[in-house]
């Protein structure tokens, strides 16, 4: 019988990918060890999205698996957790009694606990190997059962309720998770992720994320530059602040409450909408707003030389942030600020509080702050758009089609609109878009936009780039999968380097800790005669996605989490390739 070790697999945003991360970093601290291969697992864990239906299918097709599994391996655990966990709650545990825990996105500081508890239970079933190992766990780490609620494996709701933030006495525990972030230099790729709002508070007709995440919650700025400051200690050198509305973020220092000697993170107020007027209406000497705190990170955090943020709600986006972004070097020029449509009519039964002409006014309005492509800092701009949404007809479609020639993302995500339980678009609005026409619209965007992307990056042809190496391109790791598989017994392959195997189609997520990224790391060789040279994967300053070859007689691990300048020869819609002048 293999000894405990954990698999966890994460399905979702980058909100997700950093959650799984602390749970790594926490489960590690408490000696489990991880392993990239489910059937190698006796805990396994889904860390999941409820967003899009898909999503949450994908998730119940390896419940499914895990539930044909645990009938020849009873001793296994299986745990949900995540927006999926939150959404579907006991009911996940009704349709799904192979899972033994279940975890909500604000309660994942409980995992542990629970973890233990689904173990002891099981002892009668575990080998001796493995009940020693429990019987040596520090009684620090015993199980709550107080945590442990009927079916005797969940926590759920946590923090998401919509209390004002004067009465957020209770200490928010999950802020504690954070705040014990453990940054091992070994652990990480240069590149991290830093939460600074927690939950959301806009209720878009569509969207699930303000029940599963909760309510608005903004992190304390020193909390969030201290941990900046650590990662950077640590040898990290690219930072993504993470918020479903990052230009919302908010802290009043006067009405800040302290438990136990720690500030609490604060509830976000209705945030006063500014049209028209572009300076922050709460900007003052009590309150940090996100240019203060763009600012501070960047002023006091010099180690960081890439700083981005996402998501930007396009409302409400002050003068003071561009500014903030314009004289400070280190502060990327990108922004994934999502429009969902580029029809008036649709926007409003999403309740995005935003016409098309304010949200093409604030694309102006950043273009004229921050794209400056004569001093080398070109501004690129990230979408997302909803097709398919209640009523839209062919007109509405076609302004949205407008909407992106005016836009000129470098890429947008195209969703198909999918009905999600408890949201207000579902109870409100019936889904008469008939699919193959959602099918059909969402391909025509994608044409369309494959188009503009590619004259994006055509621009950058000829161009020296400063790259942020990130790994080893999926390509390249196929191949060395391959050889490795030749050369070694099965189960000693070496995956990934330093963790990572990307290629273009994933999103920035230099810190994706998807489950086959979990794992005691093997460095790539260096480029070898036989086998040609490794191909790397790296990304602008605009997050534009680069390719090149391991110059001859460098080693891979050199090069991944540095900045390198590399001249673009080729580009293809979603990805540039080039040469690094070394
Ligand atoms: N906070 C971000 C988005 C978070 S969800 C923002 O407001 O921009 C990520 C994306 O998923 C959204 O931008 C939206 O395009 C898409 N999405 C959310 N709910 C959806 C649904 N029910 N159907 C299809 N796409 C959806
Ligand atoms: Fe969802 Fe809207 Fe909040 Fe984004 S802003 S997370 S789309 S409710
Ligand atoms: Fe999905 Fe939850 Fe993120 S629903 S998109 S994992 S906030």
């Amino acid at each position: 019988m293999p000894e405990p070790a954990v698999y966890l697999e994460t399905f979702g945003c980058q909100m997700n990918e950093l959650d799984s991360e602390l749970v790594t970093s926490q489960l590690r601290a408490l000696g489990y060890r991880f392993t990239p291969e489910a059937e190698q697992a006796s805990i396994v864990l889904y860390n999941t999205c409820s967003v899009r239906e898909h999503a949450e299918q994908k998730v119940w097709s390896r419940l499914g698996e895990m539930a044909l599994r645990k009938a020849r391996q009873p001793e296994l655990v299986v745990g949900v957790l995540g927006c999926m966990a939150e959404r579907e709650g006991d009911a996940l545990l009704k349709r799904m009694p192979v899972v033994d825990v279940l975890v909500g996105p604000g309660e994942l500081d409980k995992l542990p606990g629970l973890l233990d508890n689904a173990l002891r239970t099981r002892l009668s079933l575990l080998s001796d190997e493995t009940v020693q190992r429990l019987a040596a766990t520090p009684e620090t780490h015993k199980p709550d059962v107080n945590l442990l609620r009927s079916a005797g494996q969940v926590a759920l709701a946590g923090n998401t309720s919509r209390r004002s933030a004067t009465l957020a006495a209770a200490q928010d525990t999950l802020e504690m998770l954070d705040l014990a972030r453990a940054v091992e230099p070994d652990h990480h790729s240069g590149s991290a992720y830093v939460r600074i709002t927690r939950g959301c508070n806009k209720f878009c007709t569509y969207c699930v994320v303000p029940f599963t995440r909760g309510a608005e919650v903004h992190r304390p700025p020193q909390h969030i530059v201290d941990e900046c400051k650590r990662l950077a200690d640590a040898g990290v050198v690219e930072i993504t602040l993470l918020g479903q509305t990052v230009n919302h973020y908010r802290f009043e220092h006067g009405a800040a409450v302290t438990v136990g000697g720690v500030v609490q993170p604060q509830k976000g107020r209705v945030y006063k909408h500014t049209r028209g007027e572009y300076a922050d209406p709460y900007a003052g000497e009590n309150v940090t707003t996100f240019a203060d705190l763009l600012a501070m990170i960047h002023e006091q955090v010099p180690a960081i030389r890439r700083l981005r943020f996402v998501t930007s709600f396009p409302r409400s986006f002050g003068d003071d942030v561009l500014t903030v972004i314009r004289q400070s070097p280190r502060i990327c020029r990108y922004l994934h600020v999502p429009a969902q449509s580029g029809s008036d009519r649709m926007l409003g039964l999403m309740n995005r509080g935003y016409t098309v002409s304010e949200y093409l006014e604030f694309i102006d309005r950043a273009r004229s702050f921050l794209h400056q492509p004569e001093i080398g800092r070109p501004l690129t701009l990230a979408g997302d758009i909803i097709v398919g949404f209640p009523t839209e007809t062919e007109e509405d479609f076609a302004a949205t089609a407008d909407l992106l020639r005016k836009a000129r993302y470098k890429n947008c995500f195209i969703f198909k609109y999918s009905p999600r339980p408890g949201t207000i678009a579902i109870d409100r609005f019936t889904d008469d878009v008939p699919d193959e026409v959602k099918r059909r619209r969402n391909n025509q965007l994608l044409a369309l936009q494959n188009e503009i992307s590619a004259s994006v990056s055509a621009e950058f042809v000829g161009q020296t780039l400063d790259v942020f190496v990130q790994g080893v391109s999926k390509r390249a790791a196929k191949r060395k999968v391959a050889q490795a598989t030749a050369a070694r017994p099965a189960g000693a392959v070496a995956l990934t380097l330093g963790g990572k195997s990307l290629d273009g189609s994933e999103p920035a997520s230099a810190c994706s800790v998807h489950g086959s990224h979990v794992h005691d790391e093997q460095p790539v060789a260096a480029a070898t005669a036989d086998a040609g040279p490794i191909q790397l994967s790296a990304r602008t300053d605009g997050d534009i996605i680069v390719f090149f070859d391991c110059p001859p007689g460098r080693s891979p691990d050199d090069l991944v989490g540095e900045i390198i300048p590399v001249k673009i020869d080729r580009h293809e819609p979603l990805a540039l390739h080039g040469r690094p002048v070394l």
